[in-house]
């Protein structure tokens, strides 16, 4: 299982490295052309099963990371458009050329940053566990030889991967919001994912809880195509005026409340 999970990370890297070496210097200029014939528009990749980062209220997609879009989409004077597609297709959508930013409460990590580049980051975040309250796991090292739920290739997955080695099974859902529900429904023994979604998740459903003990502490940045220096500096300028005016915090404050 394993292995193959390997392999296909491996392919996908590999790939992912072949079409940036192929097309880099021709890419960049083709989306940068194609950026101004189309008026501006900064398309933007994410998953919006992340709350309060990006959701669906109603029709629309809402949340921090679309209103820190929004706020850079102004600043540059673009449009923004916004894809929701699977969490694991986002650096392959940018990496293509299909999407010019990345923003979906993502991590910032060794093994991205062989594919995509990243804006400073705007926040930090965790990863937490989550388990029935009346669960025996009560710490990380309980995590060893259960059956742990994560959102296919996101950090939690990589995290409780790790956990393989002592005999623990992993379950990786499309959504987070997946594995929750299975792990509610006895399908699992503990959730691994972000804290802010964590506490939402918490929030709306009755008999489970977060444990103390992170597992993590980690960023959360922009990915933006790899050597699009032009539109990372754009976007860094932008974000630094956004943490200097305040801005930034207002949007986070009103997603999240200080404890
Ligand atoms: N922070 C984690 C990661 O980067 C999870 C992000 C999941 N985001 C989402 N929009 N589903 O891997």
């Amino acid at each position: 299982m394993k292995k193959q999970v390997i392999a296909l990370t491996m392919a996908a890297i590999m790939m992912g490295s072949l079409t940036a070496c192929g097309g880099s210097g021709k890419t960049a200029e083709t989306t940068a052309a194609a950026g101004e014939a189309a008026g501006g528009v900064l398309t933007m990749a994410t998953n919006a099963e992340f709350p309060p980062y990006e959701y669906h209220d109603n029709n629309e997609i809402v949340g921090i990371d679309v209103e820190i879009a929004n706020a850079l989409a102004e600043k540059l004077g673009m449009t923004l458009e916004i894809e929701d597609i699977a969490f694991d297709s986002i650096i392959p959508e940018i990496d293509s050329g299909k999407a010019d930013i990345g923003l979906a409460g993502m991590t910032v990590n060794e093994d991205r940053l062989k594919n995509v580049d990243f804006s400073d980051p705007y926040t930090t975040a965790s990863q937490v566990i989550i388990v029935k309250d009346d669960s025996d796991i009560a710490g990380p090292d309980d995590l060893e030889g259960k059956s742990i739920g994560v959102q296919l290739g996101t950090t939690g997955d990589i995290y409780a991967s790790d956990y393989e080695e002592t005999g623990s099974t992993i379950e990786r859902y499309s959504k987070g919001f997946e594995a929750v529900q299975a792990m509610m429904q006895g399908k699992i023994d503990a959730v691994v994912i972000d804290l802010e979604p964590a506490k939402v998740f918490v929030e709306e459903n009755e008999g489970i809880k977060i444990l103390d003990e992170a597992l993590t502490v980690e960023e959360y940045a922009i990915a933006v195509k790899k050597g699009n220096t032009e539109l990372l500096e754009k976007i860094n300028t932008a974000l630094a005026e956004l943490k200097e005016s305040g801005e930034l915090q207002k949007i986070i404050d009103k997603y999240i409340s200080a404890e």
